[in-house]
């Protein structure tokens, strides 16, 4: 299996002071930073956009290899997922996370483009690659995950996902529930992939990671749990604790 990483989600941070908050979090341990775009469209909430990534990027210094440390995983909760693509890039996004259910739009490459380009997950992957970074598809909780094996095992050329997102809340807070309905998805995956970076994303905590990582789960997001905890890095050292052992 794939290493360990946890990947805070900043939802939770003091967006009052978030450059620091990445930072510390960083400092306290954590391997990427998962930063959550909500549009108030995809999903009934709404957080930021490409500048204030542009402004978070200089507190945590680029990771030198795919996956490494201090990697911006950003979990694009948004309609029209290619529309922001160049844009995110250049905020300084290595990792882009894109909904499945937005990834089937007629959407403009850039705000100012002219050219509309239907897309699809398949050829929105190799959109993304082609601009250098690496892609990464997410599934909601109403998704099956059999929409998930044509991509991964058919994809335009060669073009794969970097990784595959399962939801275990619905898109759009953080603070919410752990859903264990989702994991038989995980463990589908994981059967078929053993080396396939396969992320979880809400309700994780001290308490859920365990059947997370038995699912077999490697990248781990935690937005409550580790932004309101005391000691963050003992949560971040737990939530690795689980997953490696
Ligand atoms: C929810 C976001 C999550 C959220 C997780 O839509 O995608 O990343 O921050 O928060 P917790 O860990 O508190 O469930
Ligand atoms: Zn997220």
């Amino acid at each position: 299996s794939p290493p360990a990483i946890i990947a805070p989600s900043i939802l939770s941070a003091d967006f009052g002071a978030l450059g620091k908050a990445c930072s510390d979090t960083i400092a306290q341990g954590a391997d990427w930073l998962h930063v959550d775009i909500m549009d108030g469209h995809f999903v009934p909430n709404m957080t930021f956009g490409a500048p204030v990534v542009t402004k978070i990027r200089p507190h945590v210094a680029r990771p030198t290899s795919a996956y490494g440390k201090g990697t911006f995983d950003c979990h694009m909760m948004i309609a029209e997922p290619k529309r922001w693509v160049r844009d995110f890039k250049d905020a300084g996004c290595d990792l882009y996370c894109f909904h499945y259910e937005a990834a089937f739009s007629t959407a403009a490459e850039s705000p100012s483009g002219t050219s509309d380009s239907k897309t699809s997950p398949k050829e929105l992957i190799k959109y993304i690659h082609s601009l250098g970074i690496q892609a990464g598809i997410a599934i909601k909780p109403s998704t099956s995950v059999d929409v998930l094996w044509d991509i991964i095992e058919n994809p335009v050329d060669k073009e794969r996902p970097d990784m595959v997102l399962i939801m275990t809340v619905e898109p759009g807070f953080g603070g919410q529930s752990f859903m264990a309905s989702e994991l038989p998805k995980v463990s589908a995956l994981r059967a078929k992939y053993p080396e396939l970076h396969i992320e979880v994303d809400g309700g994780l905590s001290e308490k859920t990671i365990p059947q997370a990582a038995d699912a077999g789960a490697n990248v781990i997001v935690a937005g409550s749990a580790v932004f309101g905890a005391s000691d963050p890095s003992q949560v971040i050292a737990v939530l690795r604790e689980a997953v490696e052992s």
